[in-house]
Formats: C-alpha cells, structure tokens, sequence
C-alpha cells in the first residue's frame, strides 16, 4: 500500500523541514552552501522536535499522563513554544518559566496555545543571568505541582536524540554527508544529536559549533547577551568534550549582520541564531576547501525579531550604524 501524502496531526509535521542551497552567500566561493530551515516546523522552530521526542518519551514511559501531568519547562521562547504545542495536542498542562528577555509575542504564543508562562524578574547574583532563577524555579514547580514533571532540555537525551533524525534528514537530502556542518549551540541538543549521528554512522563531517561570545558553553567568560537562543550562562549537562571539531564565538552585532545579509542576499528572514552561524562561515570561508560542501543549520525565523534585530533603531542604538556592514553585498548582488 502506498504511503499516504498527509499528516496525521499537525504535531506529525515536526521534522522533514526543506533543505536549500544558498546560491547568493557566497557566490563567488569555491564551495556549495545549504541551509536547513527549522523555522518550517510547525511551532516554527528546531525545538519543536525537541519538545516532541521529550513528550512522546514522558508519554510512553507513564512519566506524563495526559489530563493529570503537568510538564514544567524554562525557555527563552522556542522550547516553550513547541512544547506548548506538543502539550496542547496531547490534552497535558504545561507551566513555563521565562524571563523578562522572552520576546513578549512568544509568550502571546505559547498563552495562545493554552500554556501557562510565569516571568521571573530577578537574576542569579554570582553570574548577573536568569537562567539559574529560572531553572531554580522549574524545580520547584515540578516538585510542588501535583502531577509535576521536568523533562529539562538541558539533561534530556532525548533532547540530542531529536537530532539524529535532523543529520540524516541532511543526508539523505545531499544523498551523502556534508563535509562542514555549522549549527547553534544552546543546550547542546543539535550540537550533540549531529554529533552523535555521525559518529555512529561514521561519516567524515567537521562540525563547527557556534556559541555566544558571552556564553559559558565551551569554558569561555561570560557575560550579558542580547540575542536569545544560542548561547548559554551555565554549561548545560548534555555537553560532552569533542563534539565539535570547532568552535566559533560569534557576537550580537555579528548576528545582526549575519540576518541582514541573508535577507539582503538570499531574502530569508531567520532569527538571530541563523545570523550567527552565517557570521561563523564568513569566519571560517577561508579555510574551507574548493569543492566543500557546507550546511547551516537555521533554527527559526526571523518574524520573533521584528522588534530587535530586525528593529533598524534598535540596532542603531546598540551598535551604532553597522548597515554598511550589510548593504554593500546586498547591493553587488543586484547590480548583477
Ligand atoms: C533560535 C535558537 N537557536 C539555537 C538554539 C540552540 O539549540 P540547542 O538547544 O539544540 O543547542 C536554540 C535553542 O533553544 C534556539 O531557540
């Protein structure tokens, strides 16, 4: 019997998201660059796959019962968002805790989805983040709500486990591995769901990692950041040694810069982790051999950075004028 052409649910469109060769980037490049647009999952980010393999897993394993379990989760947005989704599909309550830097139209979402979101205001005295006020206050909900239950991104194999089916979506896409792949790190859930189906399939891809400048990941200081996704304050449990075979710290103003060139020259609009990774290539283009072929990986859109990075006064005000930074690529590329 054939397969049939529909999604049983929307949550059965989590994944399977277009892979596309960026033909404008880098044009006059000696290597192929594609990106994986994560931002067409339904919940429109990479965390939709996340949340789903960690629910489905609750689900299976009698953790989370549908109707008297109620989940717990800090997010910045995207997590809460798919995970938002994902419990409103299995008819289970779902309680997450973010911050005053969530973007206030992610929680409209995620409220919107019937989850619950509670702020916290204060931030952690030893590091100045609010990850650590958000993570205390997970705990305690989950253990005080009855039927409480943290799946924590941070811990979860699950989390990486998600990712395995985004490597070998890559690699059925290019019909065989990338030799570079970059990709976002936040809570290592992508780094290390790649990582580990490489290894495990033995395929010959460098991964580079992009971080934060700022963020505590890979052992470097930290400091206050203002682009949400990547990057993180405390190093999180699923990171392991050697998942990378490099790392690039990638700045806010370069995410900005990295955003505007992909709208100016490819007319993507992705969010403020993708224009990190496209400022991580830029980094490292020239040690890319002739005849590579690349993949970014793009974890959402660009429509939750309206405000910010898309925000011409905002960026003004924050780093000055930096639009030539982008607008002279945009312009060779249409005179052409
Ligand atoms: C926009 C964005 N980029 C990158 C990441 C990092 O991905 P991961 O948590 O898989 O390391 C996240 C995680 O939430 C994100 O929301």
């Amino acid at each position: 019997m054939k397969t049939p052409a529909f999604a049983r649910g929307t949550i059965d469109t989590v994944g399977l998201t277009p892979l596309v060769e960026l033909t404008r980037l880098e044009e006059s490049s000696s290597f192929r660059v594609f990106a994986k647009l994560e931002g067409h999952n339904p919940g429109g980010s990479i965390k939709d796959r996340s949340a789903l393999a960690m629910v489905r897993h609750g689900i299976d394993t009698g953790r989370i019962v549908p109707g008297r379990s109620v989940v717990v989760e800090s997010s910045s947005g995207n997590l809460g968002i798919g995970l938002a989704q994902v419990c409103a599909y299995y008819g289970v309550r779902f309680v997450c805790v973010a911050d005053p830097r969530t973007n206030a139209q992610n929680i409209a979402i995620m409220r919107a989805l019937g989850a619950e979101v509670e702020i916290v205001t204060r931030t952690d005295p030893a590091t100045g983040a609010y990850l650590p006020v958000r993570v205390a206050r997970v705990r305690e909900l989950a253990a005080t709500l009855p039927g409480g239950y943290c799946p924590d991104q941070y811990s979860n194999p699950f989390n990486p486990r998600a990712h395995h089916a985004t490597m070998r979506e890559i690699v059925e896409a290019l019909q065989g591995p990338p030799d570079v792949l970059l990709c976002a790190t936040g809570s290592c859930g992508t780094l290390r769901g790649c990582a580990e189906y490489i290894r495990e399939h033995d395929l010959d891809v460098r991964v580079v990692a992009v971080d934060a400048v700022g963020s505590a990941i890979f052992g470097t200081p930290t400091r206050p950041r203002l682009v949400p996704g990547h990057g993180a304050a405390v190093r999180p449990a699923l990171y392991r040694d050697g998942l990378a075979d490099e790392v690039v710290h990638v700045d806010d103003a370069e995410c900005v810069v990295g955003c505007r060139r992909l709208v100016g020259l490819e007319a993507i609009l992705a969010g403020g982790s993708s224009g990190a990774v496209v400022s991580a290539l830029e980094r490292i283009r020239e040690r890319i051999a002739p005849g590579s072929t690349c993949v970014l990986i793009f974890p959402d859109r660009g429509e939750r950075y309206l405000d910010t990075i898309f925000d011409d006064d905002w960026v003004a005000e924050r780093f000055g004028d930096i639009s030539h930074l982008w607008k002279q690529k945009a312009v060779e590329v249409s005179t052409c």
